[in-house]
């Protein structure tokens, strides 16, 4: 069974992150899969709206940090870039229903989503300082933007987990279900939007997004440079060798 499950039906494209022994923590491949799933759906004419989910227990880890390890992304053509350009710059509607874990990018990339279901297990969490790391997905310019400066700097300083509710107060969420109940809520906002026109629905989305893309872009860009750079530092050597080794990370000397 493949690790990204993609499924087309009634024009809702619903991309799976299927691994969830690991947490559904995202490989290179499994990048390569979402931004190559994406692209198809960008071109599909029968394809009107996108939804990602999860488990019921877990939306996403973030990155693989033994793929990471190995296999770190260095060019701008890294299966992780592709993904995050494809997203932030998809024409069409994305929705996502997020329940338990969504760690780095499991959150960061539904700053790029339309619409977001949390289970009220969803807990949202940017640990990129505590990985010895910076944000990506443009989400120091985005996280900011929505939550104001001081809950950015809690969320991204910090990298605190955040629940649900506080995910919905400060924007971040559409609406809290039980966690049985998101991934269906999400489908049945996509066969709403499904059953729009799609020319309306791609005008007003790039309406609401034309001043911010550019920007958003340029900072990615950005992030990746010192993203790319920090990932062969002691402090994320260091932190990425203490989550393999089951142990807490010292960060005494550097
Ligand atoms: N990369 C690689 N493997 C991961 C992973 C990740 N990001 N997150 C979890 N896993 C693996 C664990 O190593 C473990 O594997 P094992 O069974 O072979 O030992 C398995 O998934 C289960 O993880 P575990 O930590 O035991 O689950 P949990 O329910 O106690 O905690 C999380 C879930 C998501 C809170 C926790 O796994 C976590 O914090 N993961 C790291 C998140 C992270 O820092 N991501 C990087 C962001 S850039």
């Amino acid at each position: 069974m493949s690790d990204i499950l993609v499924h087309t039906e009634d024009g809702i494209c619903t991309i799976t992150f299927n691994r969830a022994d690991k947490k559904n923590s995202i490989t290179a491949a499994m990048y390569a899969a979402l931004a190559d799933a994406l692209a198809a759906a960008q071109d599909d004419a029968a394809v009107r709206v996108v939804v990602f989910q999860g488990h019921e227990a877990v939306f996403s880890a973030g990155n693989d940090i033994a793929d990471f390890l190995n296999t770190p992304p260095t060019s701008d053509d890294a299966p992780v870039f592709r993904f995050l350009r494809g997203i932030a710059q998809f024409p069409k509607p994305v929705i996502a229903a997020v329940c338990g874990p969504a760690v780095g990018i499991g959150t960061t990339m539904l700053f790029h989503c339309d619409l977001v279901y949390a289970g009220d297990n969803a807990a949202f969490a940017m640990p990129f300082v505590n990985l010895g790391l910076c944000p990506e997905a443009a989400s120091s310019l985005l996280v900011p933007q929505m939550m104001g400066y001081h809950r950015a700097a809690e969320a991204l300083l910090l990298g605190e987990p955040f629940m649900a509710e506080a995910a919905l107060e400060v924007g971040l969420v559409n609406k809290v279900l039980p966690p049985s109940e998101a991934t269906n809520y999400a489908q049945a906002v996509a066969r709403k939007l499904a059953a729009k026109p799609m020319s309306a629905l791609l005008q007003t989305k790039q309406l609401m997004k034309k001043g911010q893309t550019a920007l958003v872009l340029a900072q990615m860009n950005e992030e990746a440079a010192h993203f790319g750079r920090m990932l062969r530092e002691p402090a994320a050597r260091e932190a990425f060798g203490a989550f393999m080794e089951k142990r807490k990370p010292d960060f005494s000397k550097l």
